[in-house]
């Protein structure tokens, strides 16, 4: 008799845990919503995450979200399944595979805009999260720019726990002064800066990495090259890649390109970024994960690395955003959406994203808890206009992607700027909007 009342009294306790705060709207965080509370989904056991999150600089971020799930869901057991490899280039054929053979993780990173919708939505894997949305009142705290990214008809489909900045050029303040170079604010300077640090005896000051990193810095020297309304017209077919702007910005990348590293293709993005803070290089271009990294090498703003938007491209903000997902048939459902939950919570996303080298997608983050850097990257993304990225899944879907890449494969050898004017403008007809 004593243990039924005290089993009441438990159920009592917890039914008011559950409902307390379902209807904050001051911002704070609300509680886990009906389907994912603690005391239902303890019966699930595991959640499986799939990332590529696995070390220099990438891994710290997830771990420290995962300390907050693990607080949260202390039943829940969970497994990493991260593959490594930078922007994803080996986790997502990983991915690909286990979800054709039916094998799907529980959870796994994706990108906002056209990898999300084009590719995943597309052949109708996920569930959408819009449940999620409500019971959280996300819609109030994450950004308006983000939602049509991440949603097709009415439906929302994925978590956002960040947003990263592409257009990043990070230096070497040593080196920088040690050859009298001002930070460069165009092309011209820039091309000045690495002439006469090559005059100087650096035979590379463009520290570059894997084929994805050249991608990435193609990506942004478009963007500088054209500017961004012409850039986003590259995207939605407004603008054809056969004219001559597309040209004049394929001619400054093969010139960013000749003050490259030669053994490139041999260097992970967090090797290209080491050879900035060891004053072997003078600047790479990386998204900011970048910061991520060098804080945790020991580096310090300022003194051990600088940043500044990738010359030509003050004022706009290239953005990607990593976000979470919910499979249709989640082998364990409601331990994903108790990961779903943490990603998107204030909580999870301020643990997160000041190791991760990211701001959060939600706009009540704790600025107390962000350094200079990401200080700064908030008042860009709130000031700057917004574009997205190519290589972290923002504007092409994966099919688009690869033909790009596939043709950015071909000119890195031949540097035919004619051909891969003329392979872009294909693959536009191919997999992109010009039919
Ligand atoms: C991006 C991803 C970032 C970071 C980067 C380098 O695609 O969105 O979070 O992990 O790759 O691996």
């Amino acid at each position: 008799m004593r243990y039924k009342t005290l089993f009441l009294f438990l159920i009592l306790a917890l039914a008011l845990v559950a409902c307390g705060g379902g209807n904050n709207t001051t911002g704070s965080e609300p509680a886990a919503p009906p389907e994912a509370t603690p005391a239902e989904t303890s019966m699930a056991q595991q959640v499986e995450v799939f990332s590529w999150w696995t070390g220099g600089g990438e891994a710290a971020g997830l771990d420290a979200m995962i300390k907050v799930f693990a607080a949260q869901y202390p039943d829940i057991t969970f497994l990493n399944a991260a593959v490594a490899g930078g922007a994803g280039t080996n986790a997502r054929a990983v991915l690909a595979t286990r979800l054709q053979a039916g094998d799907a993780p529980d959870s796994w990173q994706g990108h906002a805009g056209q990898e999300l919708i084009g590719t995943y939505v597309a052949a109708g894997q996920l569930e959408p999260v819009n449940f999620l949305f409500e019971a959280n009142d996300w819609l109030a705290v994450m950004p308006e720019t983000l939602i049509p990214l991440i949603s097709q008809d009415g439906n929302i489909y994925s978590v956002p726990v960040n947003i990263h900045r592409a257009n990043v050029m990070w230096n070497s303040p040593t080196v920088l002064a040690a050859n009298n170079i001002a930070v460069p604010t165009n092309l011209e300077e820039w091309f000045a800066a690495m002439d006469a640090l090559q005059a100087a005896g650096m035979e590379a000051p463009l520290a570059m990495g894997e084929q994805w990193t050249a991608l990435h810095l193609f990506e942004t020297i478009l963007l500088a090259s054209l500017g961004a309304d012409d850039y986003n017209a590259l995207w939605d077919g407004g603008k054809n890649w056969s004219e001559p702007e597309v040209t004049a910005a394929l001619e400054a990348f093969a010139k960013v390109l000749s003050y490259t590293n030669s053994d490139a293709s041999a260097l992970s993005w967090q090797d290209a970024a080491q050879l900035v803070v060891n004053g072997d290089a003078a600047f790479t271009v990386m998204g900011d994960w970048a910061e991520g990294y060098f804080r945790e090498i020991g580096f310090e703003p300022n003194t051990g690395y600088g940043w500044s938007p990738v010359p030509g491209t003050a004022g706009t903000f290239q953005f990607l955003s990593d976000s979470f997902v919910l499979p249709v048939g989640a082998p364990h459902r409601d331990a994903a959406i108790a990961w779903l939950t943490v990603a998107g919570s204030r909580e999870g996303q301020d643990a997160f994203n000041p190791v991760k080298g990211s701001i959060p997608a939600r706009s009540d983050g704790d600025r107390a808890l962000y350094g200079e850097y990401l200080l700064s990257a908030m008042d860009d993304w709130a000031s700057d206009i917004v574009v997205g990225s190519l290589t972290h899944g923002v504007v092409a879907n994966d099919s688009w992607k690869s033909e790009i890449d596939t043709a950015l494969g071909l000119f890195l050898v031949n540097k035919d700027v004619a051909a891969l004017q003329t392979a872009l403008t294909a693959t536009c007809a191919g997999s992109g909007p010009c039919n």
